[in-house]
């Protein structure tokens, strides 16, 4: 099992570019089944949660190219309506596949997702979403048999909570409905706006209607298209993340400023410089030492976002200050604590609460990944640990990261895969 060995306290500086929307690219993967023609997608991340839907676009029946990061998917024949097991635990996204069968055959047979383990992933809103626009959805033994012979009928739909995936399922399923279907109270979050653009590109009709709402107008059908998704927010909160623990002098480059406009004065208040000379680029130049003393609450866009807490939590580990983390989406994401008191953080967590006074020093240490952004965490304090820190559970970084110890080393930073 490969590992990550990391030589710490070194200063990073230089210059990075940030790959694609991970939480862009899976949706908007799934959805170009609906456009039962030949897509082009650019600026996708090569990391395993492309390749693992890919694979499950092939076992559909469609045609896939990845070229550098460009993927062609041409989903004229669709010749299956069903995921097997073994690819859909893949991960958890694997259910946003059960809109776009709906949208492209009018039926689908998949079993519950998999995915980082942050606690219960229920899909209730998904479910009741899709069966007010008529599905019909059997679910025994853990696997969802839907079909709805004669398509499905527009309705108006309100999100107990705006659950991103529910948001995407739903989305994907009613741009061919009968009629018109308007949903409320939807996530908000830029890869939403990602997937709703692609759509529109390929001939859906989705309009925004004031703070949270969607109106989607049916059509007949949808068509191919060439499409160039964002850049990884969270990507670049991780880089920022490990600049501001290595008195760091970091550009990183395909930055959408606005997407993470809560977590920039996070970094500011830390003391790091932010500057931005382009459109699409972030300089951050980081303090000695930063100073972390507030409270940071994870909330649905354009709040704090949940996937920066961890890689967050680790810079505040090292910087003067008590800090106090809320996290308001999951039940269980601080799987990355127990790890990071191993390089001598000092952290107390009750519930969703996260205390974090931070240490003069933080030590290198072996650990093992649990999920993505909490290995992105773990990556961050070994950067900024004194010593050797080895880390495990490459897998879980691999998901989601494109190069992160080539773009790392490439900047200064000591770290190998062994
Ligand atoms: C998406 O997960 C992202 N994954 C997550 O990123 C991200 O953390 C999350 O949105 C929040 O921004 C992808 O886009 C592939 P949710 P998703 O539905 O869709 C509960 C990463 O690190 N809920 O907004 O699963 C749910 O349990 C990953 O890149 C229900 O109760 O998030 C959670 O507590 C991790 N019922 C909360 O809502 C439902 O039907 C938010 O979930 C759906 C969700």
């Amino acid at each position: 099992m490969s590992k990550l060995i990391i030589e710490g306290a070194r200063r990073l500086k230089g210059e990075i570019n940030i790959q694609g929307a991970k939480n862009s690219i899976l949706p908007i993967l799934a959805a170009s089944l609906v456009t039962r023609a030949e897509c082009v997608i650019h600026n996708c991340p090569i990391i395993s949660d492309v390749k693992n839907t890919l694979k499950i676009l092939e076992h559909l029946g469609c045609v896939v190219k990845f070229q550098e990061n460009t993927v062609i998917v041409n989903s004229e024949n669709i010749t299956k309506n069903s995921i097997p097991n073994v690819l859909m635990r893949e991960m958890r996204s694997s259910i946003i596949f059960l809109g776009a069968l709906i949208s492209s055959v009018g039926s689908a047979e998949i079993s519950l997702p998999g995915g980082c383990e942050l606690g219960p992933r229920p899909i209730d809103m998904h479910i009741e979403g899709l069966r007010q626009l008529g599905l019909r959805i059997d679910e025994s033994h853990g696997i969802l048999e839907c079909g709805n012979e004669d398509g499905l009928e527009g309705c108006n739909i309100s999100l107990s909570f705006p659950s991103v995936g529910a948001t995407e399922n739903l989305i994907i399923a009613s741009v061919k409905a009968r009629g018109t279907t308007v949903i409320n109270n939807i996530a908000k979050e830029p890869e939403i706006m990602d997937l709703i653009a692609f759509l529109n590109s390929s001939g859906a009709k989705i309009e925004s209607q004031g703070e949270g709402t969607l109106v989607i107008e049916g059509v007949k059908a949808l068509h191919g298209t060439e499409y160039t998704i964002i850049p990884d927010r969270i990507a670049a909160v991780t880089y920022m993340s490990a600049a501001a623990v290595t008195v760091g002098d970091l550009l990183l480059k395909n930055v959408v400023k606005e997407h993470i406009g809560a977590v920039i004065p996070v970094f500011e208040e830390a003391g790091c410089t932010i500057e931005s000379d382009t459109e699409n680029s972030l300089r951050i130049i980081a303090p000695t030492r930063p100073y972390f003393n507030r409270i940071v609450r994870t909330m649905p866009y354009p709040g704090f976002p949940t996937d920066a807490q961890a890689p967050v939590m680790a810079m505040s580990c090292l910087a003067d200050g008590t800090s106090v983390f809320v996290e308001n989406i999951f039940t269980n994401r601080y799987k990355h604590v127990g790890e990071l008191l191993r390089f001598g953080a000092d952290i107390k967590v009750e519930g969703r609460v996260a205390i974090v006074e931070g240490v003069k020093r933080l030590f290198g240490a072996e650990v093992t990944a649990m999920d993505l952004r909490g290995a992105a965490a773990l990556v961050v304090a070994g950067l900024g640990a004194e010593g050797t820190t080895k880390i495990s559970g490459l897998s879980h970084i691999d998901r989601g990261y494109e190069n992160l110890e080539n773009n790392l080393e490439s900047v200064g930073a000591s770290i190998k895969r062994v």
